[in-house]
This record gives C-alpha cells, sequence and structure tokens, in this order.
C-alpha cells in the first residue's frame, strides 16, 4: 500500500505543528506537507525537530491563493487535507473584524474547490466551541446546538462550518467538522490567556485579567485534540460534526492564579505572586461560559483525552520555562526571519 500523503494547512501554528508532529511520531509510513503562508502566529521553529524527516516538506503558501493551492495539490495529490489555517485570536478580530473574513471564510472556500477537484479521501475542518455561542450556568453545546456565534472570529468560523456542509450535501465532498474546545500546551503563541500568563510571570510583568475574571472555558491539552482528529480523519462518518473536549470547565481568575502558584514552586526566584494580577476593560462582547458535550466522540470513536488539567497544566508551564530559545525568538520576533530563510519550496 502506497503511503498515506496529508496535505496540512496552516501546520506552523499552535495545533498544526502539533498535529504534524504528533503523526509523524506514530505512524511510519506517511507524506507530510505543511502549507502556510506565515503570519505573525506562523512559526516554523516550531517544527525544528522535524524539518529534516523525508516525511515531511514544507511550501509557503496561502489557502485564499487558488493558483498556488491548485498547483501543490495536483503534484501532492494528498488523501487528506486538514484544515487548520485561521486568524485565530478572538481579540484580534475584535480590533480589525476584516481580517478573518479573507484566511477563514474565502480561504475555505478555496480549499473545498480544491479537494472537490481533486478527489480527496477526507477533508477535516478544524472549527472550535466558540461557533456555539455562550452559555449561562447550566448546560452544554452539542453538535445539535444551534450556531449563535458572538464575535467575528466565531462568526467567521461558523460560516466556513456551513461552507464544509454545503460541499458535502451538495457535492458530496467527505467531509468532517471538529469542534474542540480551547487548547494548551506547547508552541501556543503568547498571545492566549495561558501563554501569555506564563511570559507575564517570567518577566514580571502585569497579567491582564479581562473583567471580572469569572468567564469559563473548558481547556483541553493540545495533544488530546490532536488525537481527536486523527480519530475523527480516519474513522468520523462524512457529513458529521465532533465536539471536542475534556470536562475541565475553570475560570480564567482560576487559571491565572494556578499558573503563579506553578510557577512559583518552580522558579521561587522569580517571587511571582497574585500582585501582578491586572483587572483591565472586559473584551466586547465578551462570551461568558463555554462547555462541550463531546458524548458522541467518545461513544461513537471510541476517543479518551489522556491528559489531566493538573499534569497538563504544570508540564505546560515548564515546558515555557525551559525552552528559552524558542520563547526569545518569539518574544524578539527573531522567528520571522527564521522563517523568511526557510520557506523556500522543499
Ligand atoms: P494559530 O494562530 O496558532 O495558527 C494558525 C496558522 O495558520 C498559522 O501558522 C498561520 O500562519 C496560518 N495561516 C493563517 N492564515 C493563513 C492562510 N491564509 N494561508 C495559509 N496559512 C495561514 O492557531 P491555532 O491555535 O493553532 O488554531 C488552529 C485552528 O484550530 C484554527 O482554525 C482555530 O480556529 C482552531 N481552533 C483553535 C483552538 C485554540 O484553542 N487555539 C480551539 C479550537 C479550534
Ligand atoms: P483566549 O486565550 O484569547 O481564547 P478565547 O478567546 O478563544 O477563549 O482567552 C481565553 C479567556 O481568557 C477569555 O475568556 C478571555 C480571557 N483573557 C484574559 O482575561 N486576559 C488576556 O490577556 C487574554 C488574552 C484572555
Amino acid at each position: 500500500m502506497s503511503a498515506k500523503k496529508f496535505f496540512i494547512t496552516g501546520g506552523a501554528g499552535f495545533i498544526g505543528s502539533n498535529f504534524i508532529i504528533s503523526l509523524l511520531g506514530k505512524y511510519r509510513d506517511i507524506r507530510i506537507l505543511n502549507f502556510d503562508n506565515l503570519t505573525y502566529a506562523g512559526n516554523l521553529q516550531n517544527l525544528t525537530r522535524v524539518e529534516t524527516d523525508p516525511r515531511y516538506s514544507f511550501v509557503h503558501g496561502d489557502i485564499c491563493d487558488p493558483g498556488c493551492v491548485d498547483s501543490v495539490l495536483a503534484d501532492f495529490r494528498p488523501d487528506y487535507i486538514v484544515n487548520f489555517a485561521a486568524e485565530s485570536h478572538v481579540d484580534r478580530s475584535i480590533e480589525c473584524p476584516d481580517i478573518v473574513i479573507k484566511s477563514n471564510i474565502l480561504g475555505v472556500q478555496n480549499l473545498l474547490g480544491a479537494a472537490l477537484h481533486y478527489k480527496v479521501g477526507k477533508f477535516l475542518q478544524v472549527s472550535t466551541d466558540e461557533v456555539y455561542g455562550s452559555l449561562g450556568e447550566r448546560g452544554f453545546f452539542t453538535e445539535s446546538t444551534p450556531l449563535s456565534p458572538r464575535s467575528p472570529y466565531s462568526a467567521s468560523k461558523a460560516s466556513a462550518d456551513l461552507l464544509a456542509l454545503a460541499y458535502f450535501h451538495t457535492f458530496g465532498l467527505p467531509v468532517n467538522i471538529t469542534r474542540c474546545s480551547n487548547n494548551y500546551g506547547p508552541y501556543q503563541f503568547p498571545e492566549k490567556l495561558i501563554p501569555l500568563t506564563i511570559l507575564n510571570c517570567l518577566k514580571g510583568k502585569k497579567i491582564p485579567v479581562y473583567g471580572d475574571g469569572k468567564n469559563i472555558r473548558d481547556w483541553i491539552h493540545v495533544s488530546d485534540h490532536c488525537s481527536a482528529i486523527d480519530l475523527v480523519l480516519n474513522y468520523g462518518v462524512p457529513g458529521e460534526i465532533y465536539n471536542i473536549g475534556s470536562d475541565n470547565e475553570r475560570s480564567n481568575i482560576e487559571i491565572v492564579k494556578a499558573i503563579i502558584r506553578i510557577v512559583n514552586a518552580l522558579r521561587p526566584d522569580l517571587a511571582c505572586s497574585d500582585a501582578l494580577l491586572s483587572f483591565v476593560e472586559d473584551r466586547k462582547g465578551h462570551d461568558r461560559r463555554y462547555a462541550i458535550d463531546a458524548t458522541k466522540i467518545r461513544q461513537e470513536l471510541h476517543w479518551n483525552p489522556s491528559v489531566s488539567f493538573e499534569t497538563g497544566l504544570r508540564d505546560t508551564v515548564a515546558w515555557y520555562l525551559d525552552h528559552a530559545v524558542w520563547r526569545d525568538a518569539i518574544l524578539s520576533h527573531e522567528y520571522r526571519s527564521y522563517n523568511r530563510n526557510t520557506c523556500e519550496k522543499r
């Protein structure tokens, strides 16, 4: 049997790079083409440990560019497309709503058309629980919860989900959509709550807590998200949506305080304390609570998360503390020149 080929978009970002590393570790006979246009969030240093692996290649390209996508797919002929590429930050989408339209909607439409043309075996759109909107104190998002996105980011992701489903129903493209809760783990860009908090602890900088800090997110370790995507890719029923989450609801203030405690235990010399907390103006339209019901993927695909939040958070804090080279490159924007030097088609 010939090697399975994966066309992975947005593979230089946080979850995409973790996914590529996990696939290469798990399967021997595969080929991966990472297609990424290296926005501020794309960092090829996330992939240094696999960049010389002959099963892996990188192309610097934009999912919104039909000619580029077409020429790469014509040559590579993937079995699977997994689309991680997106503008992924809610705050940026509020500052500048138009940034999410191009990559998160038009880019997906472009990929869907190309997937159909090249008859890929599966197109997996990596989506988010944020498409369901905001919960009150009780209840969970299931796959049949009505879409009610409330930020430009979540509205763009919901639009992409609908386009993907349209390509399934109208053209028979074998599509799956995964909707995952908030991820944490190595290689996350420090604009998101967990890495931002860790890095601010290290630098002795104030940690911005939006509003009253009681908004709730449902956290999952990125490795558990990756294992779920792999299962859906292989066994997901075409046209189906799968929620992914690991029952870890935490308020933001709980998260931030837990990180401060862990940093203190690992680096007492930093004398990090709750004095770093800074309650700031709330995010506009800030969703109050997210909570995922992942019964479907657990029962139908026998997926189970394996990282407990306590262990995962401790390991994540330790990872950011230990990886000074990666951290310093991000903070000094040096990774941008690393990207420039290495983004030729290989
Ligand atoms: P990220 O911002 O870390 O990475 C996004 C990657 O996409 C970057 O490498 C960027 O360069 C690339 N990219 C952006 N626009 C592109 C374009 N037009 N063409 C090619 N590449 C492009 O994001 P992430 O946190 O890794 O999220 C990956 C996916 O998972 C996103 O689709 C996001 O909506 C979804 N998701 C994220 C979370 C989370 O907690 N981070 C949770 C659920 C779903
Ligand atoms: P974030 O990591 O941006 O993910 P998302 O908006 O996709 O859930 O934010 C997680 C939560 O943390 C969200 O409720 C907003 C809050 N937050 C802060 O309180 N301070 C911060 O500096 C950031 C980035 C987020």
